[in-house]
């Protein structure tokens, strides 16, 4: 097979043993290039992860590998129970010199993974029992690292979840209105302008003390969780690379962003797009199963919040693209970004008719 890197050279400058025998690309994700080699290790086929980290998101791969390091070897601290370690935590191959990813001639970054056998992503939810165990694994992972030991963690990307500020470029991108579509979208633009005091609702709480900065995942994905393939079990999360401080909320808020409504992002069907009662009972009963044991009370009474916030949010900023132009995210027709916004805001209306009972089924827990 002809692959796009030399997988073979690269793989060289890491410490793994035996005899390099192919390699292929894998996994579906959309941000790092990811390769699965294969090397023949006393007969046996084993496998290894390679991934070029993507610099055009991540403009610091080194202090992204530092975070990935001292969480990885924080986490893997407390897995004493054996035979599963490296399938419960992400296991990094150093290179030959001892450092944590291969500098290539081109500038690229690449870093080395123990590969995880016998488990597998999958791309979209497809029942309120996958829906648990996502939302276990990733309360799981913030528990596992509330107790980080200092310094903070790098942000890999700073503002990540800063919504005032995403407001705020949107409130620029109207008045720019750089593609002169604002007129278009009056509807769209209007339902933002009346929501906007939510933008701020969390972190003025963070400030005052009451909501706590913590590590978090930041990517909550389905495609992130690693699931046995015997059992359907989580084992761990993976895609590390947005690990940094931030509010254990926005975790949970975006996975009833990714996980609650059966339609894509880009559906045009408003009316497929639903925020399933269901589906958020078993992520609630699934993440509270684990962070229910540090979370506070102020996080979890705004768990239903965080979920329309974080919704907002996104349809905030693919609003705020589509007036600007179609300038960060890709589109593949025209409207793309409109047509997301839609999902989102629709979205955010189904959660805003359901919030109380939301509440209620978090208050019983
Ligand atoms: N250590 C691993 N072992 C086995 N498969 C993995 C491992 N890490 C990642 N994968 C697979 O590769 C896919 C892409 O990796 P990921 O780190 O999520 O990259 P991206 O940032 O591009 O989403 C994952 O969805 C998963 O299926
Ligand atoms: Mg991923």
């Amino acid at each position: 097979m002809n692959l796009r890197h030399d997988v073979k050279t690269l793989a060289a400058h890491f410490q793994i043993f035996g005899e390099y025998l192919r390699a292929e690309p894998y996994g579906s994700g959309h941000i790092n290039d990811t390769y699965r080699a294969a090397f023949d290790q006393g007969g046996v086929a084993m496998h290894y992860l390679l991934q070029r980290i993507n610099q055009y998101v991540f403009k610091k791969p080194p202090e992204l590998m530092e975070n990935v390091r001292r969480v990885t070897e924080h986490i893997r601290g407390k897995l004493i129970a054996p035979g599963e370690v490296t399938r419960r935590v992400l296991t990094i191959v150093p290179t030959r010199d001892g450092r944590l990813f291969h500098l290539d001639a081109q500038g690229n970054y690449w870093r080395t993974y123990v590969f995880i056998e016998k488990a597998r992503t999958y791309d979209a939810i497809e029942s309120a029992a996958q829906a648990f165990q996502a939302a276990k694994e990733f309360g799981q992972f913030q528990k596992q690292l509330v107790d980080l030991p200092p310094p903070r963690l790098f942000d890999t990307i700073p503002d990540f979840h800063n919504t005032p500020k995403r407001f705020a470029a949107f409130e620029q991108a109207i008045a720019a209105d750089a593609a002169n579509r604002a007129a278009a979208c009056k509807a769209e633009i209007e339902f933002a302008l009346r929501r906007k005091p939510l933008a701020s609702v969390l972190l003025d709480l963070n400030a005052k003390g009451e909501i706590p900065e913590r590590t978090t995942h930041n990517d909550t994905k389905f495609n992130n969780v690693m699931l046995d393939e015997a059992t359907g079990e989580a084992l761990c999360v993976i895609d590390l690379d947005t690990v940094m401080p931030g509010l254990a909320l926005y975790d949970f808020g975006d996975m009833v962003r990714t996980a609650t409504s059966p339609a894509l992002e880009d559906e045009r069907d408003l009316s497929k797009v639903e925020m399933l009662m269901p589906m958020y009972e078993a992520l609630l009963r699934g993440y509270l199963s684990t962070a229910g044991e540090f979370l506070n009370r102020a996080e979890k009474e705004h768990l239903a919040f965080a979920g329309k916030l974080i919704t907002f949010e996104q349809g905030v900023r693919f609003l705020a693209d589509h007036l600007a132009g179609d300038a960060y995210y890709k589109i593949h027709r025209e409207g793309h970004n409109l047509d997301r916004c839609r999902t989102q805001f629709e979205l955010v209306e189904s959660i805003e008719r359901q919030e109380a009972e939301m509440n209620r089924l978090a208050e019983k827990r």
